[in-house]
Formats: C-alpha cells, sequence, structure tokens
C-alpha cells in the first residue's frame, strides 16, 4: 500500500485538504484553529521564511502532511544557528503505520540541510515524539514551568467560558505598540528577537491576544487562556534589564486564577518570577525539548545548560 503513496511538495491549492487533514489527525481549540488565517501567519508570513512543506498523496487524496517552520536562534557568543521547526504533522487515520510521517519527515530533513540548516527542534506530542526517537532526534529535556496560583482557584472551573480578552484578566495593561526587543545578552540559544519578529510573534498573532504590562525598564508580554475551564495569565516573555518591575507589575495587574512562565534555571527574569510568588511545579513540564543537529555547532543542543528560551520561543500561540 505504502508503494502507492508519492510525497511532493505542498502547493497552495492543496490548503483545503490540509487543513481538514490537520483537524482530523489534531483536532482544534479557540486558540489553534485550522484556518487559512493561522496557517498563512506560521507557514508563509513568518519573518524566517516560508516553512518547508510536503504531502503526501495516495489516489488523489491528500493522507499526510509535514511543515517545519524556518526559525534563527542566537546563541551566546552571538553567532545566528539556521533552524527549522517541524511543526504540523499528520497522517489520515486510514493510512498510519505505513511510513509516511517518516518519509516526509526524512524528505523535509534534506531539503532543510540542502538550504544550510544547522539544526532542528521541536517540541513534540507523545504520538510523534517516538517516530522523531528513530530518526535521530534527541530528548534535551522537560520544559518545566512556574505557576502562582490566586484563591480564584478555589472556585470551580468553568469549561463552558470564552477565552478571556487582555481587559479581563489585566488592569492597567498597554497594547502591543512598543515592541522593541531589549532583551539582555543571552545565556543561551534564544530567538533572534528584532523588531519584525516580535510584531509577527506578537502583534499579528490571528488568534492570540497579547498585552504588555510594566515600564520601559522591566516590560511583561502576557496572553489570557482557558485551560480545562481555568482562567490562566500566560507569561510569554519578558523584556527590559530590570525583570523585576515585570515581574511585580504582573502580579498587581493580573486577574486570572493562576500565572505560569518558563524562564529557565539561572536567568534573571525565572529569579524575578521567584521574588514575585511563581513557584516551579516539580514533574509539571509545559512540553518536552527534542533536537536533532544537521552539522557541528559550537555548543552542546542536547543539554539543556545550552538553552535559554521563555514560552514565546516554543509556543506557537
Ligand atoms: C504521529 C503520526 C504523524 C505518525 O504518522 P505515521 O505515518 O503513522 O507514522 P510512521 O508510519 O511514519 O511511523 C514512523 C515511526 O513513528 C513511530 N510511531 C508512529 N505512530 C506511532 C504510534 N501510534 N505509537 C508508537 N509509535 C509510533 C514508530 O517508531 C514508527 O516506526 P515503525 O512503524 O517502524 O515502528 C500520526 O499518528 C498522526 O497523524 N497522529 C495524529 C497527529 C499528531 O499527533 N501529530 C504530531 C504532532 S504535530
Amino acid at each position: 500500500m505504502a508503494e502507492r503513496v508519492t510525497i511532493r511538495p505542498y502547493r497552495d491549492e492543496d490548503l483545503g485538504d490540509v487543513l481538514d487533514l490537520l483537524g482530523l489527525a489534531l483536532g482544534e481549540s479557540p486558540l489553534l484553529q485550522r484556518t487559512p488565517a493561522l496557517f498563512a501567519w506560521k507557514h508563509l508570513d513568518n519573518p524566517f521564511g516560508r516553512s518547508i512543506m510536503l504531502v503526501a498523496e495516495a489516489d488523489g487524496e491528500v493522507v499526510g502532511f509535514r511543515a517545519m517552520m524556518r526559525w534563527e536562534l542566537v546563541g551566546s557568543n552571538g553567532g545566528t544557528v539556521r533552524c527549522v521547526r517541524p511543526v504540523d504533522t499528520a497522517t489520515h487515520p486510514g493510512y498510519r503505520r505505513r511510513g509516511i510521517f517518516r518519509r516526509l519527515t526524512l524528505e523535509a530533513l534534506e531539503i532543510a540541510s540542502s538550504n544550510g540548516t544547522q539544526l532542528v527542534f521541536n517540541t513534540p506530542n507523545r504520538h510523534s515524539a517516538a517516530g522523531y526517537s528513530t530518526m535521530g532526534w534527541v530528548e534535551v529535556g522537560p520544559i518545566g514551568v512556574l505557576i502562582r496560583p490566586s484563591l480564584r482557584l478555589l472556585q470551580r472551573p468553568n469549561r463552558e467560558a470564552k477565552i478571556p480578552q487582555p481587559d479581563d484578566l489585566i488592569q492597567y495593561s498597554s497594547p502591543l505598540d512598543d515592541l522593541t526587543p531589549l532583551r539582555r545578552h543571552n545565556r543561551g540559544l534564544t530567538t533572534l528577537r528584532d523588531t519584525t519578529y516580535l510584531n509577527w510573534r506578537f502583534a499579528r498573532h490571528p488568534t492570540a491576544r497579547y498585552s504588555l504590562v510594566g515600564n520601559g525598564d522591566g516590560r511583561a508580554v502576557l496572553r489570557p487562556n482557558l485551560r480545562r475551564g481555568r482562567r490562566e495569565l500566560v507569561i510569554s516573555d519578558i523584556f527590559g534589564s530590570q525583570p523585576g518591575v515585570a515581574a511585580r507589575a504582573v502580579r498587581r495587574s493580573g486577574r486570572a486564577d493562576y500565572l505560569v512562565a518558563s524562564f529557565q534555571r539561572g536567568t534573571p527574569e525565572r529569579a524575578a518570577l521567584v521574588r514575585a510568588g511563581l513557584l516551579p511545579i516539580p514533574g509539571l513540564r509545559a512540553l518536552t525539548l527534542y533536537v536533532r543537529p544537521l552539522g557541528a555547532l559550537p555548543f552542546d543542543v542536547t543539554s539543556m545548560s545550552a538553552w535559554d528560551l521563555a514560552l514565546s520561543d516554543v509556543e506557537l500561540l
């Protein structure tokens, strides 16, 4: 059966079939809708370039899809690392375990490699992680989270509630009109944050609504969310030389059931958030980081200590 499956580059006219397949295989949530707008934001309008996209076709039907977003990380030495991030992948339920995901992924890797990509990184779910491990991916480790619960958690969760908007959960927030990449010197691999990136990542996201608190010394980028009927306020990123200013502003203005963030051990943002009452929750991982180097790199990318990630680096919401 697998012999009849052909792999070819994605074409614009495949969009409807691909969105149907992603919806069928992965489902959708209010923030992660399988819409042309979200697809375009992710795969066509990304400032690092158009994604590598392949489809698998059988009997004229799209039965598999594979996308790898282009990305650029900057290392602690200031050097840029050209990356791809395998994100959306799906095989039609009637065609699974026939090697389609493997063929799509290996072919996309070859394209990435021939374009000078040095590193592949992603945070796969448990369905695909097993497959990546058989194709040379290495598990780096969990991306742990910090949480600050509020007394509102004692109330019943409301699973019927709508996703909150910034004004519902944040007092004194400002719109995203001043996204200057004022970030401290990075301690490890992190996204190259320039103004174009920040505008795309936060201001132009088709479904997630971001807001800012703090001032020029320390600013937090916040995203309200609903998880299992709980109103969470995601601290997606922190900018500025004084993260304590940002952390205190979040605490003062947040009206959510809980705050959640992820900054790595040893970073000033993490220290500031811990001082503001956010606690690491052992065993609770947001996501698990996997890598596959495509060439020699001056960092040990398989060690978490080589990375300096915020939630905005790993989530695509
Ligand atoms: C994950 C998914 C893309 C795999 O597609 P597939 O075409 O069936 O995968 P392949 O046949 O190429 O499998 C390659 C390897 O992945 C692993 N694998 C795939 N499906 C697996 C499963 N259900 N359980 C355990 N391992 C699995 C195996 O190691 C497999 O190699 P093997 O068959 O030689 O043992 C498919 O199950 C899917 O669409 N799932 C829902 C969507 C999803 O979760 N996507 C990933 C997140 S973006």
